[in-house]
């Protein structure tokens, strides 16, 4: 239905997006995620026709976007990064606001807000001002605001940062009625790989403005399918231990994370004693390890050697 064909964007020479070609078939809801700057927004703002790409192409049904941006503008709703509402206007302004720009009538216009605040879960709160809205609330108004030409496709960049978790679970709970029982196409962009995991068929994983891996689930959990992630709790991080650790043979990945040193090693015997033996060594203590089969976080890191939220 929409695809990207070697879609780049460079600015003063440098390339933020570098040939990404992606794809979402009709009714599916597709994972974007990479780090910061991995250039996912750019990406969104080509596809939605804001920004000229430098070379690429992006295609709606065949169509290429780029030679006939009007294709796409009712087709499509993009949630943005940023907030774009009105403070001073009520919820039910802002959404008369940007209805108006899609030309409905009044009588049309008025039955769409109604249906995008029922989606939204906002309509008991449309007469107060949006300065008066959590973050959470303002932006499930932003998500109404996209929906109200009634898009086939969604794009949503990042629409859970910095909320709290009852709002979020709020907007998890919109992309599935979105996608599951509206049949929107979704394109949804995000840190956080569980949401992603739950919400979507399949991922573009981007990162240095490159896709670096696609596809399934199952798929991508396969590129660690001979390896294995070791937690280590120590009673202190000795560098000069994590520095003999990250130097063993079988130590692929070390990141210091809220649970621990993670490790992602490649499946050996040894590897465990080794570990125990070098602890003592340093004279630190180990409280616990952990081994477990990678998760797709693990994935990742073992692709960027970085976590999603560093
Ligand atoms: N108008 C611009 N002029 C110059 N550089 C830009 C411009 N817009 C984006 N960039 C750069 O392009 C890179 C990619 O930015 P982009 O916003 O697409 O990343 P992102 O993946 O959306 O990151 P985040 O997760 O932080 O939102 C960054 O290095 C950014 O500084
Ligand atoms: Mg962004």
């Amino acid at each position: 239905m929409l695809e990207t064909v070697e879609l780049s964007k460079s600015f003063k020479g440098k390339m933020v997006v570098d040939g990404v070609s992606l794809y979402l078939e009709k009714g599916e809801s597709v994972g974007l995620i990479g780090p910061n700057g991995a250039g996912k927004s750019t990406t969104i703002s080509m596809i939605s026709s804001l920004l000229a790409p430098t070379h690429g192409d992006v295609r709606l049904n065949g169509k290429s976007v780029i030679q006939n941006p009007q294709i796409i503008r009712n087709v499509l709703g993009v949630v943005p990064q940023e907030i774009a509402l009105y403070g001073e206007l009520s919820a039910y302004e802002n959404l008369m606001f940007f209805g108006r720009i899609y030309k409905l009538s009044k009588k049309e216009l008025e039955s769409k807000i109604q249906e995008v605040l029922e989606i939204v879960g906002l309509r008991d709160r449309q007469k107060e001002l949006i300065k008066t809205f959590s973050g959470g609330m303002k932006r499930r108004i932003n998500i109404a605001a996209s929906l109200i030409h009634d898009p086939q496709i969604v794009i949503m960049d990042e629409p859970t940062v910095g909320i709290d978790p009852q709002s979020r679970n709020h907007i998890l709970d919109i992309v599935r009625i979105l996608n599951r029982e509206k049949g929107t196409t979704v394109l949804y962009t995000s840190h956080y790989m569980e949401e992603v995991e739950q919400l979507c068929n399949r991922m573009y994983i981007m990162d240095h403005a490159k896709v670096i891996a696609s596809g399934t689930k199952e798929e991508l959990g396969r590129i660690l399918s001979n390896e294995d992630t070791i937690i280590l709790q120590l009673d202190a991080y000795d560098d000069a231990l994590i520095h003999d650790i990250r130097e063993m043979e079988s130590v692929l990945q070390t990141e210091k994370t809220d649970e621990g040193l993670k490790l992602i090693v490649t499946k050996q015997s040894r590897i465990l004693s080794d570990i125990v033996q070098r602890a003592e060594q340093h004279k630190v203590q180990l409280i616990n390890m952990n081994v477990h089969k990678p998760s797709l976080e693990d994935v990742f890191l073992q692709l960027t050697g970085r976590t999603l939220r560093d």
